[in-house]
């Protein structure tokens, strides 16, 4: 059956076609019910396995090739300027750009990649419980306001999720430790929008749960990170801070200055811009996803992509990243 294949795969390669008859022939001898490429794949399933290990790739190439004879016909009649262009094509060149807040959030990624985390997502519609309630924020508690809320009116118990925190719920509930994984997407809260906020923004949350995870360990994870995002000559610093679904818990701060105006108002004239919260998971949060907190521990942390990206480019209203205005946007091209 090789032999047969590479005879055809020869007499495909020698073929010209050059008109829609042409085509209407090739069509005929190799994909119609008769046709070669049919024939051959019936047969293929009777033969032994040795044989289909031998055979099958040399098939599917032999499709291709049929097939990419077809399409560069199609595609000499679209620049024939003569003959009627096919619109369903797609277009041969790409002159968009990728978005400031996909390049960063790509680039932030890319650096968890390369230290050992793999990448999750989950529903922007989410319900209770995975927003809030596992998290360790029951109904009421008062650490609620600390994300405003846009609920879905038909049934108050689904929400826009308000942070990815959710996704790694959903991730502990269904997986078992080792779990070292992040998890980027669009998060919406109920705020004013001005310079420094939006209802909606991005973020990207890590989680490493293991057996003995230390606060070191995370604090190791999030310096190296910086360095690389930043350079390594970029000054950070720990602050301890409150988040109901860790403990202890901190924020991590990026020097950025107050020599401008912008730099000083940013920083609301400390120079220090905090860019994301972390902490130790709390052991009823793992509880609740299943995990048992004597034998497991971990740590989890959270950014917010447009303020690392205002930082990163100089950006100083947050509000340019979303009108998708293009002399804004060209300059990251
Ligand atoms: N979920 C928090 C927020 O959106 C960030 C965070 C994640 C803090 C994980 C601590 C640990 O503000």
């Amino acid at each position: 059956m090789l032999k047969e294949i590479r005879a055809y795969y020869q007499e495909v390669v020698e073929t010209t076609i050059s008109s829609k008859n042409d085509v209407f022939v090739f069509k005929k001898r190799f994909f119609s019910k008769q046709g070669v490429l049919n024939s051959l794949f019936s047969r293929f399933k009777k033969i032994s396995k040795e044989e289909k290990k031998l055979v099958g790739k040399d098939i599917n190439l032999l499709k291709d090739l049929c097939q990419k004879k077809i399409n560069s016909f199609s595609l000499s009649l679209v620049s024939n300027k003569n003959t009627v262009e096919d619109l369903t094509r797609p277009s041969p060149t790409f002159t968009g750009s990728k978005h400031p807040i996909t390049k960063i959030s790509g680039q932030i990624n890319e650096i968890f990649k390369s230290l050992g985390f793999y990448v999750s997502s989950g529903p922007e519609i989410e319900d209770d419980w995975h927003n809030f309630e596992a998290l360790n924020l029951p109904k009421n508690h008062p650490a609620r306001d600390m994300q405003d809320t846009f609920f879905v009116n038909v049934n108050p118990d689904f929400l826009l999720r308000t942070h990815t925190s959710s996704v790694q719920v959903r991730h502990m509930s269904g997986n078992k430790p080792p779990i070292r994984t992040i998890s980027p997407g669009r998060v919406f809260r109920n705020e004013a929008v001005s310079s420094r906020a939006h209802c909606i923004f991005h973020q990207i949350e890590g989680l490493y749960v293991d057996k003995n995870v230390s606060f070191t360990d995370m604090k190791n994870l999030l310096f190296v990170f910086a360095k690389k995002f930043f350079g390594n000559d970029v000054s950070l610093r720990f602050r301890p801070s409150y988040f109901p679904f860790t403990e202890p818990s901190a924020e991590m701060d990026v020097f950025l200055g107050t020599q401008t105006e912008a730099d000083y108002r940013l920083t609301k004239g400390s120079g220090w811009l905090e860019i994301l919260g972390c902490g130790m998971v709390d052991p009823n949060v793992l509880s609740n996803c299943n995990i048992n907190p004597k034998t497991y521990s971990g740590y989890a942390f959270g950014m917010g992509v447009e303020r690392i990206a205002m930082l990163k480019y100089g950006v100083k209203d947050l509000r340019l990243f979303f009108e998708n205005d293009l002399s804004f946007l060209k300059q990251f091209n």
